[in-house]
Formats: C-alpha cells, structure tokens, sequence
C-alpha cells in the first residue's frame, strides 16, 4: 500500500518532496500526504514520491527517528528507500515541494528553462504557520521530528486543497 505507484499519473498530479538527505523531511512528507491523498480516495490518481538532493542515503530508509516520530501518529515510513533527485523528475512531476530556501535554492539551480510546474516551498502552502523552512531535525533533538511532522500535517492539507480541485471526476 505504501510503495510507490507503477501507474502512470500525468506530471499535473504527480508531488515530489525534496529535502537534503531524503531521510528525515522529505519521507516524512511523502508519508502524511500520501495517507491525506488516500483518505481522500485519490492513491491512484495522485502520485507522490520524495528524493534528496545529495547521495549519501541512496537506497537507505528513512531515519530511525523519523519512522518512530511518524508511527506515533499512524504513518508508515519504514519501507520507503532513500533516492537523489534529477533533472529528469521535472519532466515528471508538476509539483516539486522544497522543504527550505537552500534546497529551493538548489532546485532553482536545476529546473530547466521551460519547467511548466510548480516549484516552490511546501510550508508557502499553509502562511499562517509563520514559517517557511521545515528546520532539518537530523542533527538535533527527537522533538525535532515532531516538528517536522506538525509542519508537514498541516502545509500538505493546504497541498491537497490546491490540487484536488483540479481533479475533474
Ligand atoms: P533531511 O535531513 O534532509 O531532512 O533528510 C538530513 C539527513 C541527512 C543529512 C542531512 C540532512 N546528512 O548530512 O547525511
């Protein structure tokens, strides 16, 4: 149920979270929206992936921490595997979501000139949080983690209002 879909999703409903490691944020992320996207009924009609955008956890599990923190609350981390983002993901995915201003620097960096999607911060999709980077819990405290995830519940809510409308039927 939470691996990752094999149907093909058009670039408009397809979700990327981006963090640095793609370990602890960005999982995290791909976690809480994939289950508000099936409570709604749409894991087939919206794809949602997460990479990093360095190598160092290339085929790695989330960060112990963060499955823990995210299976306190219902959400199942443990079997996604760690992946680098590409160039390529802009061809494929319509919305890429960075969890802070470096990564959205970096992505800036990479999207290719006639990118058509969204790029853009995931926590500009709930303002009244007052906050636009998800602060990087890897280094830091386990409540780090739960920050991480009372930031994500929220901004990808936000998300899914944004996209479910352009759904159709
Ligand atoms: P993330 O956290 O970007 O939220 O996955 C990090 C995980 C690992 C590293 C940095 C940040 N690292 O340097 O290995």
């Amino acid at each position: 149920m939470f691996s990752r879909q094999k149907i093909e999703i058009a670039p408009e409903f397809s979700v990327l979270f981006v963090c640095l490691g793609n370990i602890c944020r960005s999982p995290t992320a791909e976690g809480v929206f994939r289950a508000a996207v099936a409570r709604a009924g749409l894991s087939k009609r919206i794809r949602v992936e997460s990479a990093g955008l360095g190598s160092w956890h290339v085929g790695s599990p989330p960060d112990r921490r963060a499955i823990h923190a995210a299976a306190k609350r219902g959400y199942e981390l443990a079997k996604l595997r760690g992946r680098q983002v590409d160039v390529e993901d802009f061809a494929n995915f319509g919305w890429i979501l960075a969890m802070d201003n470096s990564i959205m620097k970096a992505l800036t960096a990479l999207r290719p000139a006639d990118y058509g999607g969204h790029l853009g911060l995931l926590l500009d999709f709930a303002p009244e949080l007052g906050v636009r980077d998800v602060p990087d819990p890897y280094y830091g405290a386990p409540a780090g983690f739960d920050r991480v995830l009372d930031l994500v519940e929220v901004s990808t809510r936000g998300l899914l209002e944004r996209i479910q409308p352009t759904l159709g039927n």
